[in-house]
Formats: C-alpha cells, structure tokens, sequence
C-alpha cells in the first residue's frame, strides 16, 4: 500500500463513522487518501474528522474551486491508484450504474480509469430488493469490484445482511489487490460450468430448474482472482460475465456435454455446479404445440451424465461435482462422489433458509475422497467460493507431492 494513492468516496449512511476508521488504517498502512463525501455523508460525521485522518483537504462540493490552476474532480480521478466507495448508499449505487454525474463522488467517478471498488451498507430488505440487485450486477459489469457487506446486527434495528465490511478486512483487501494477491491458480486452467440447463420442447416452451448460476460465477470469477485461465460453460445470460474469464454458451444437457467434452482436456479442475437436466423430451417440436382435448403426456429420455464421464476418463482433470439435495445429504453426496468418481463433491441442502438457489449466499459441506469433510457456515456465495478453491488447491498439493 506503501505510496498508492487511494480516493476514498464517503456517502451517507450509518457506516460513515467506520470509514473514519478505515481512512485511519489506509493511511497507517503507508497509502494516501484524499477523500470525498457526499452532502449526506457530512450530516453524519463532519469533513474535519476526515481532514485530520487523512492529512488532506476533503471535497465536498463539485463547484468549489480551490485551485484555479486545476478541475478538482479530474484531477482526484487522475490522481487515484484505486477510488474506494465506503459505505456505498443504494442511492449512489444507483446513480452509478446510471451513468448519473450529479455530484462530486459520481462524477468523480465517471472520470476515474482507475480501479473501482464499492463496499455497500444498508438494511437487509434495501440490499435485496431487485433495483439494488440490478444495479450492482451493472457495476461489476463495469469491472467494479464488489465488497460484499458483512451479515450482522443493523443500525436499523435488523439482523442481516447490510453491514459495511470491517475497515480492516477491506485494507487486507486492498493490501492483496496492490501485491497481486495470493495467486495459488496460477498457470492452472479451471473449467466451470454454471446454472441450470434448458431443454426445448417447442420454440417456445422449455423444461428447466431454479439453479441461477451465482455459485458458478462466484467460483469463475474467484478462480480468475487467484490466477487461473477459467473457461465458463453456462446458459445463464442475465449474470455479468466475471472479469478474465471465457465465456462459452451451452443451453441444454447436450450442448453442456459437448462443449465441456470439447475443452476438458484443456482444463487441470473441473467444477461441475451446473444443475444439468436428468431429462429431455424425446421429441422437440418445431412450431408451437396446440393444445388439445384431454391430458398430455410428454415423453423423456436420459440425458448424458457429464460428470460420470468424464470420471471414467484416464486423462480426467481433478473433478469437483455439486450434489443440491433436500435430505439424506452425506448418503447422495458421497454415493454420487463414488459413482462418478468425483474427487470432491460439494453438497448444499436446499431446503435450509440461507442455502437456496436464487440467492446470495450458501451453506455448503465439502466431501473429499479420503472420506473427510468440512462443514461451512452461511456464507456469501464469493466467500463459499474461494473457501472451495483453497480446498481444491490442498487437495491438488498433496496430490503434487505424492
Ligand atoms: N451432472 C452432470 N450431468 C448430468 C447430471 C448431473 O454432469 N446429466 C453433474 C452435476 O453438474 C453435479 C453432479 O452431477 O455436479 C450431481 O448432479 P445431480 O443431478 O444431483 O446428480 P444425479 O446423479 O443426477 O443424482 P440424482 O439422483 O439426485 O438425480
């Protein structure tokens, strides 16, 4: 951190009282901080606080010239290594992914080429409604990394998740960042395959399930973060393509299969999260079904089981698979790790508040060959993610050094 120049962009919410602290650790960390805050921000904690931890003027107002020699929010935008935003406010995310420059922190931000990071505090429902959601999925499509907030006890009398990440985890953040980070990926090729499948049944009907593909992207762009050369095998089309990663378009069980039989000898680790058809009609219909008197019967077949074969492969990758259950958890994971002979699965209940589909955060077991596991706590769909890689990374040592 030593010498980078970090604009740290203050809005209003509770959490400016912990970007005091966080702007106290950045510049003990050896960094420069300019900071900017917004006019709500300043009804919280005052620009003096600011000023005197950061040993810098703080901007509040686009129109305040200082210096008639330079443009303040161009010069801030030019002079950053990294704009942190902390908190992030709904508002301002909003803003953001808008495109809106109505104030000295967006349109700094407009300006900026440097790297954006947003860590966002607010209540639990704000953070889950779809506009949040929304603007967020925009942002990282931006590249803009994302700090997620930290579940907890809320100002606002909630428990949940909202909490703006503790100062110190966001400078280890930071700290990673400007070394590199931990890289135990690098030089591996780690194919993903995310999200559910979808199988025609005319041109406008479908047989697919509730999988939205967040646990696979999380594991892609994770990947991508300690070095890997990830390939992504995925129908889902509504989640931003993560940074440093191949996208490859596969919609039903059998274009999966042919696109992950096409390019697994390219990969050292396979994640199968995908959630893949067992089934697909055995007749697609080329114009639109009409319906008819009386019931309809629609006729099945197996699909192909990826996993399995490539577990029958000499040349097989180390290959994790996913095991959603509603019951009999460790019997299905570990019957499925024998039968595909998976080297990992990992198995998640999806009847249990916290480890559904759609959302964003996991309860996961990791179930590993030698018949050990590990249980994971609720955690955010990133953090489950890199938790999975480092077990990958572990396994795949020992196996190096056998
Ligand atoms: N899988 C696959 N190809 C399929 C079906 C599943 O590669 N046609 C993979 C999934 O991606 C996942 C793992 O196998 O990693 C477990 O999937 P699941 O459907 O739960 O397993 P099944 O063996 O089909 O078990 P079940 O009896 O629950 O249907």
């Amino acid at each position: 951190m030593l010498g980078k120049n970090i604009l740290l962009c203050v809005t209003g919410g509770i959490a400016v009282f912990k970007a005091a602290a966080l702007t106290s650790k950045l510049a003990q960390s050896g960094a420069h901080v300019k900071v900017i805050m917004t006019e709500s921000a300043c009804k919280f904690v005052a620009p003096l606080t600011f000023q005197a931890l950061s040993r810098n003027e703080v901007y509040t107002d686009t129109f305040d010239e200082k210096h008639p020699e330079k443009i303040a929010h161009i010069d801030l935008a030019d002079w950053a290594d990294l704009v942190l935003i902390a908190p992030a406010t709904a508002n301002m995310i909003g803003k953001l992914a808008n495109g809106i420059a109505d104030d000295m922190v967006s349109t700094t931000i407009l300006a900026t080429t440097a790297p954006v990071w947003v860590a966002p505090a607010m209540n639990v429902h704000m953070y889950g409604h779809p506009a949040v959601r929304r603007n967020l999925e925009t942002l990282k499509g931006f590249g803009y990394r994302l700090i997620e907030p930290a579940d907890g006890h809320l100002a606002c009398g909630y428990t949940g998740k909202g909490r703006l990440e503790e100062p110190e985890n966001i400078v280890a953040l930071l700290k990673d960042f400007f070394s590199g980070g931990p890289k135990p990926l690098s030089g591996k090729t780690v194919l993903v395959t995310a999200g559910p499948t979808i199988e025609k049944i005319d041109p406008v009907r479908f047989l697919s399930n509730r999988s939205s593909g967040k646990m696979g992207f999380a594991l892609a762009e994770e990947a991508a973060n300690m070095g890997a050369n990830v390939l992504l095998v995925t129908s889902v089309d509504t989640l931003a393509p993560p940074a440093g990663t191949e996208i490859i378009k596969a919609e039903s069980a059998e274009e999966m299969y042919h696109a992950v039989m096409g390019r697994y000898k390219e990969a050292d680790i396979i994640i199968k999260s995908a959630a893949v058809a067992d089934y697909t009609p055995v007749r697609v219909f080329d114009k639109k079904m009409k319906k008819q008197p009386g019931n309809l019967t629609l006729e099945l077949k197996r699909t192909k089981d990826i996993l399995k074969e490539l577990g029958e492969r000499l040349d097989k990758p180390f290959l994790v698979g996913f095991a959603a259950e509603t019951d009999h958890l460790e019997n299905y994971a570990r019957g499925k790790m024998e039968r595909k002979r998976a080297d990992m699965i990992v198995a998640n209940d999806v009847s249990r508040e916290g480890a559904g589909f759609a959302g964003d955060t996991n309860i996961v077991t990791i179930f590993k060959r030698d018949g050990s596991k590990r249980e994971l706590p609720l955690l955010s769909k990133h953090e489950a993610a890199r938790e999975i890689l480092r077990e990958i990374c572990r396994e795949i040592e020992k196996d190096e050094k056998k």
